[in-house]
């Protein structure tokens, strides 16, 4: 370790208000890849909040010009530059700085800042890129009004965009043309953006719902005109929905969503110029699954609603992220669960989220990583644009719902707009809205912001036959997490149903409740440590549904019975907890297989009992269930979702034992996955909608048990389906399945490359499937890696093959010899010289390295000290592995 290249860690605690509040910013570029001249006048004034006189402004990677002050030049005795400092002191009250900067966007790899992606400049500020661009005030409770001067050669660089409206535009000499920019709104400087490109657009007049014309626009590059409709329908879905459902309406007269290539997250809420990964834009049937889909419209969601719940309102420092993000994590929930409509296709929005939380947030929150939902320390910003922050801050506000109605939380988001439209504001002052417009005490609720770590709420119950009461005592506890030795409880709505012996809902009483009197689901208040709720006039013992819709981030013990679960797994009303008991009936099953597996070293002693088997038949041919339900309901828990339950994780042991679960299904419902394979086709014209897509979801997961085994004739139904389908959706599935027979799937690998190769985004999933296959080895990812078309340089293709394996082959990633972990090493700093952020998030592979057997572990450590040793290190990666090893 090398204590003295230490990065500083930055304490929430330590807030201190600007010195200087910004009024206006005035930019110039002059756009080159090899030497961009930015020129920038900010007219700015002391904060009368401040006891400091001093300007500050951050600064990377820049080359200063020249620095003016109220028209003088500044001499270098006049300021400081300390790292990415520039201090200027003594500052007068009233001041304008001209500040002249240049930048070399060519060389700027690490995608933060001013860059190029296919000959083309973008940027992206958030959190911390604007200071790439010029000397700058770079914190998001500095809001200003922008201008912007954008100067390209217009054969290069046709389309010049920045945020807000086109006020100019014309020719220069030079064959170069220039366009200004104006954004109406304040806003902070990580909300900054421009592009400057070679790009079409599909652009439609909108009417908004008070009448109001407003234009949007969708650009992408020339041969992706055929792939734009889906993100233009979801984006006036999305304006009509926070119309609707909160009464927020577009506030500008044009809204630009731009796709590129190169970009290290989904995208970005850049006010009127949103920037996205092509990932989460482009789609035609042909190249885009029902996934790529959904995650179109939650995106295009997900970064409109931030216009208002980030950019009007946004947050006053870093630390409060989930402000704004855990909102609209919510807020774009909400939306693909409305846009479907209907109560079921809700409840598998839902059990999806489930599992995302389980599957990456549960394991953040358990590891060296384990942060607040707002952090009170980092090193990295980068770094806490997390699972945690987002997904986990989403249910955070999911409680004030489940607790206050949707009427109550609707009631707290429009004072949260009355109070602080235009501000930069805290998660406590979200909270304060929600409890204000309500009339209630939330302040226990602010634990959920503080404490780390995922609460256990355990449940006991006791029935008095003599009484008719039914209690259920709930209590809780949390695990310790780095500088969190103790928890105190937290608020957490636990919402209850109970079931009668056929499986029918009990009219529910509970004792000092306030709920109606029909109500079938009650939600519980914990606020103890332990509580005893009782329902009254229970005629008979029922089975306790609890933590329905998954009304809280929590883990729930509960010693259920086999036959309770299943008698939950057939009856019950709530569709999360139906889901839900088959998982566990599941996950007990997996884990004692796993353990058989570790004790004998093979699969030749294991047996699945037929009760699970029945239930599963049962399920699968209930055609009064949704499909997209029936599908979720059949897949097992992951492999890293079992390995979250066992104390010494054992990868290749789950790996045979969640493999022999499959097989063993398989081959016992042969009959009935190809009944209902049969049954699920969806012939026709491709649509997305969430009926079709959840039939090819059922028939493809059929697919794909036959497929585990497979004999000639299923072999043959994967090929047809490989060879006929008529959408990526069926073609891919065919594909993975065919991958994952154990069969040679090469032909099908390479037929597939071939139609697709300038199709980036279908190559990505190329790379993507044969990194998660069980027969890819460490040694297999480094030849892909030297295929021509893979390439470290660009985010989208190194998740696509790296983060694939390392993430998503456990078996193979933690082979015995360590092999694997030398290679994750060796890629984290390579990546780290060329794009720490992204180099970050792949050290993240090995946050759980204290979870598996001695051996492993110690060669695990081998791999994080060998990047710990290394001198050159970003402190993104520097904060991850130093975490890590802590
Ligand atoms: N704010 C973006 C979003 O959630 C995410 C993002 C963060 C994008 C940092 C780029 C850089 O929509
Ligand atoms: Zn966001």
């Amino acid at each position: 370790m090398r204590p003295d290249s230490t990065p500083p860690t930055i304490y929430r605690k330590d807030y201190t208000v600007p010195s200087y509040l910004v009024e206006t910013v005035e930019l110039g570029f002059d756009l080159d890849p090899d030497r961009t001249i930015v020129a920038n006048r900010i007219t700015m004034q002391h904060n009368p909040a401040s006891p400091s006189r001093s300007i500050v402004l951050h600064g990377e990677e820049l080359d200063l010009v020249e620095l003016r002050l109220n028209g003088r030049a500044l001499a270098p005795t006049e300021y400081k530059i300390e790292g990415s400092l520039l201090t200027i002191p003594r500052a007068p009250a009233q001041v304008v700085l001209e500040i002249e900067t240049l930048c070399t966007p060519i060389q700027n790899t690490s995608l933060s800042g001013l860059y190029v992606s296919n000959g083309s400049f973008y940027t992206q500020c958030e959190a911390e890129g604007f200071r790439r661009i010029t000397y700058f005030p770079d914190r998001p409770d500095v809001m200003a009004k922008y201008t912007v001067m954008l100067r390209a050669d217009k054969a290069r660089y046709p389309v010049l965009l920045s945020n807000g409206n086109l006020i100019e535009s014309g020719e220069l000499d030079d064959g170069r043309h220039y366009a200004k920019w104006e954004d109406p709104f304040k806003k902070p400087s990580y909300l900054f953006a421009l592009v400057a490109a070679r790009l079409v657009c599909q652009e439609e007049h909108y009417t908004l719902k008070s009448g109001r014309e407003v234009l949007l626009q969708v650009w992408v590059e020339e041969g992706n005109l055929d792939k734009t409709d889906y993100a233009m329908q979801s984006l006036k879905n999305s304006i009509r929905w926070d119309e609707e459902r909160f009464g927020l309406e577009l506030d500008l007269d044009r809204f630009m969503i731009v796709a590129v290539g190169d970009f290290n997250m989904g995208a970005m809420e850049n006010k009127g110029l949103n920037i996205f990964n092509t990932k989460f834009v482009l789609a035609n049937p042909r190249v885009a699954t029902d996934i790529d889909y959904a995650g179109i419209e939650a995106v295009v969601g997900h970064e409109y609603f931030h216009n208002w719940t980030g950019n009007r309102v946004t947050c006053r420092d870093w630390f409060q992220l989930s402000l704004k993000e855990g909102l609209t994590v919510f807020r774009d929930q909400e939306f693909s669960a409305d846009m479907i409509g209907t109560d079921s296709g809700r409840a598998v929005t839902r059990i999806d989220q489930v599992r995302t939380l389980r599957q990456a947030q549960f394991p953040e929150d358990a590891g060296p990583m384990a942060h607040p939902v707002r952090p009170d320390s980092f090193v990295e910003i980068n770094n806490f644009y997390t699972v945690t922050v987002y997904e986990k801050g989403a249910e955070v506000v999911r409680m004030y719902q489940t607790l206050l109605g949707r009427d109550g939380f609707r009631k707290g988001m429009d004072l949260y707009f009355a109070r602080h439209d235009g501000q930069a504001v805290e998660c406590d002052d979200f909270r304060a809205a929600m409890a204000d417009a309500n009339g209630r005490d939330l302040r226990q609720f602010e634990r959920w912001y503080s404490q780390a770590g995922t609460p256990v709420v355990s449940a006991r119950t006791r029935y008095d036959a003599v009484k008719r009461n039914f209690d259920i005592i709930l209590s809780q506890r949390c695990p310790a997490t780095a500088g969190q030795p103790d928890k105190l409880p937290f608020h957490i709505p636990v919402a209850v149903g109970l079931l009668d012996a056929n499986g029918k809902d009990l009219p529910l009483l509970l004792e000092g409740g306030d709920h109606p009197k029909d109500a079938t689901t009650v939600v519980l208040e914990l606020k103890e440590q332990e509580q005893i709720f009782r329902f009254r006039n229970v005629d008979e013992r029922p089975v306790p549904s609890i933590l329905r819709d998954f009304s809280a981030p929590v883990v729930l013990e509960y010693d259920y019975t086999d036959d309770e679960l299943l008698h939950l797994y057939r009856h019950d009303s709530d569709a999360v907890n139906r889901w839900e008991a088959g998982q566990r009936l599941a996950m007990e099953r997996l884990l004692k297989l796993t353990a058989q597996v570790t004790a004998h070293g093979d699969a030749a002693v294991l047996k699945l009992d037929s009760t699970f088997i029945e239930a599963q038949r049962a399920l699968l041919v209930d055609e009064s269930l949704d499909p997209a339900f029936r599908e979720l309901a059949l897949i097992l828990p992951s492999e890293t979702i079992i390995a979250e339950q066992m104390e010494v994780v054992d990868p290749q042991a789950i790996h045979t034992a969640r493999q022999f679960m499959r097989r063993t299904i398989g081959a016992a419902l042969k009959t009935e996955l190809l009944a209902q394979y049969r049954a699920n086709q969806t012939p026709g014209a491709y649509s997305p909608d969430a009926l079709s897509a959840g039939k090819r979801a059922l028939k493809n997961l059929c697919l794909s048990y036959l497929l585990v085994a497979p004999e000639a004739a299923e072999l043959k139904v994967a090929q047809q389906q490989f060879d006929n389908a008529s959408n990526m959706t069926d073609r891919a599935a065919a594909l993975v399945a065919l991958i994952h027979s154990g069969g040679d799937a090469a032909p099908y690998l390479q037929a597939f490359y071939q139609d697709f190769e300038n199709e980036a985004l279908v190559v990505d999933k190329w790379f993507a499937m044969q990194a998660a296959a069980p027969a890819t080895n460490v040694a297999a990812v480094r030849k892909l890696m030297q295929h021509p078309a893979f390439t470290l340089k660009n985010p989208n293709r190194a998740r696509s093959l790296i983060f694939n394996f390392t993430n998503g082959n456990p078996a193979q990633f933690h082979a015995a010899d360590g092999s694997a972990y030398a290679f994750w090493a060796e890629l984290v700093i390579q990546l780290d010289g060329i794009n720490p952020q992204v180099a970050a998030r792949l050290a993240r592979s090995m946050d759980r390295w204290r979870r598996y057997a001695p051996a492993l572990q110690e060669k695990m450590k081998q791999a994080l000290e060998q990047v710990a040793a290394q001198s050159k290190l970003s402190n993104d990666v520097q904060e991850v592995v130093s975490k890590a090893l802590a």
